[in-house]
């Protein structure tokens, strides 16, 4: 499984974040998931070449916009520059402060151009009864498939990220059967954009209020290849636990 923890804005300090660092190599040396690390990017500097104990970095967000007169930017540029493998795109909390599809389109452009790896954030706010939540996740995927090149399509992660699951505790976040069901409809969508064949390769993650408690039953049947993990992966005895219960 591949288990990314977003820090998001939890961490202050360097100390707290280079011991996070530690809990994550010590889950890499077993050997049995590729973890991936997300610090607030005034830390991603601390953590250079750390790939060889299967941990890889990543960014929160990267910036529209390629090197020059961009000032508080962070480009996609300076991040590969950095041994920055994979980035957090159009995540809810990005989205809430204003980023847009077409944006989030712009930054997935800029991470494949310089081999990032894109893992894009979807999910509905409220879910109606007609069932209009499902078109707004099929247009949020329809567009960065758009802006992508072919070629590149496969690369992109997408993480399914139900707004109303996010932050909670594990009894409010989605049920196992609900998930699978999100992720068969999100694989077909895919499959239509891309081809049937190379949808299966393309790696769908789960993130909401994921935990110890719940990170087997989300994992074991509903298709994803990986959790996206937010408040529990500041938590060192947590991501351990989830570490050792997802297969
Ligand atoms: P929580 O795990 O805190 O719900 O956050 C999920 C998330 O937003 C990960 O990107």
């Amino acid at each position: 499984m591949l288990l990314v923890s977003n820090w998001k804005a939890y961490i202050e300090s360097p100390k707290e974040a280079k011991e996070l660092l530690a809990v994550a190599k010590k889950i890499a040396r077993a050997g049995v998931h590729t973890i991936v690390i997300a610090p607030p990017s005034a830390y991603l500097g601390f953590f250079t070449k750390e790939q060889e104990v299967s941990l890889s970095l990543a960014a929160q967000d990267i910036s529209e916009t390629q090197s020059g007169a961009h000032t508080g930017e962070i480009t996609a540029g300076l991040l590969s520059g950095m041994d920055v493998f994979y980035t957090i795109l159009g995540h809810s909390e990005r989205r809430a402060k204003g980023e847009i599809d077409s944006m989030v389109a712009a930054k997935t452009q800029q991470a494949l151009l310089h081999k990032i790896i894109p893992i894009v954030c979807i999910g509905e706010k409220v879910r109606d009864e007609n069932g209009a939540y499902l078109q707004g996740l099929r247009a949020q995927i329809s567009a960065i498939y758009e802006a992508a090149p072919q070629k590149d399509r496969s690369k992109i992660i997408f993480a399914y990220e139900p707004i109303w699951a996010i932050g909670k505790s594990s009894c409010e976040s989605i049920t196992p059967a609900d998930l699978r069901e999100m992720i068969l409809y999100i694989r077909k969508v895919i499959g239509e954009m891309i081809t049937p064949t190379v949808a299966l390769k393309v790696k769908i993650l789960y993130g909401g209020s994921v935990s110890k408690i719940n990170a087997k039953e989300l994992t074991e049947s509903s298709g994803v290849q990986g959790l996206l993990i937010g408040h529990a992966s500041i938590d060192p005895k947590e991501m351990i636990a989830i570490s050792k219960v997802v297969e």
